[in-house]
């Protein structure tokens, strides 16, 4: 479902209702709320809004929270997307800590944590790895989570987590796989600014070509996935 709203303020806007939303009838279902965070600059304005205007109608302390990819350093490190969801959001709101499951660990292998990592989901989500809400976003070139154009780790399908050395990046990655994106009751994708544009468009109205445009993998078993993005991005659509 393609969502595109006048400005990055309106998309993070819809995102926040959407995290409130489905935090709500997680909770009212079955107690606690799942959800994994994307990386990146474009989550930034729903945190914001989820510490004002939206605070009051989220029920902390029952969410869990995990992420859909890492660079491999240290969450003192400023690439990294737990930290900065940390500075950002975490901090902030009242989840324990128990329940906050950065996708790093000092002193393990990424390969070592990835299995880790499955371990957590299978005592948090229920089968393991039905999320309730997973928020993506897409690169320039159109990858998503730590799934690259031309990697082999976009066709993953027996790891629920896996970690890779991408070479471009001389960099560890480590990321939720593409039968895990598409488990979750709800995935939304956030996508601003007239960069992604040419890919925003290859990835909803071009050929299907997974290997160039990573994100066309992402095909919810639940449904559509829920686009939210501003007009830049939706220029070319
Ligand atoms: C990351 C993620 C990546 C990210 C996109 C969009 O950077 O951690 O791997 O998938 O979500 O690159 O990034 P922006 O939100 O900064 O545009």
């Amino acid at each position: 479902m393609l969502n595109i709203f006048k400005d990055k303020a309106a998309a993070s806007k819809a995102a926040a209702e959407l995290f409130v939303e489905k935090s709500k009838e997680a909770i009212a279902a079955s107690g606690k709320f799942t959800v994994a965070l994307t990386g990146g600059s474009s989550p930034a304005g729903m945190y914001e809004l989820l510490l004002t205007e939206y605070k009051e109608q989220v029920d902390w302390e029952k969410i869990y929270v995990f992420w859909c990819d890492e660079r491999w350093v240290p969450i003192s490190d400023d690439r990294s997307n737990a930290g900065n969801a940390y500075k950002d959001l975490l901090n902030k709101v009242d989840i324990p800590e128990s329940q906050i499951f950065p996708m790093w660990k000092d002193d393990v292998t990424p390969e070592a944590y990835a299995e880790a990592y499955e371990a957590i989901m299978d005592e948090v989500l229920e089968d393991g790895k039905t999320f309730d809400l997973i928020f993506l976003g897409m690169g320039d070139d159109g990858h998503t989570a730590s799934l690259f154009p031309g990697e082999s780790i976009i066709h993953e399908t027996e790891k629920r987590v896996a970690a890779y050395f991408l070479k471009p990046q001389d960099m560890y990655r480590i990321t939720l796989t593409a039968p895990v994106l598409n488990a979750a009751k709800n995935v939304a994708f956030i996508a601003f600014g007239e960069k992604k544009a040419p890919a925003l468009y290859e990835v909803l109205k071009g050929v299907p070509n997974v290997e160039q445009y990573p994100s066309q993998i992402v095909k919810p078993d639940s449904g559509e996935a829920i686009w939210l993005v501003d007009e830049a991005a939706a220029a070319k659509l």
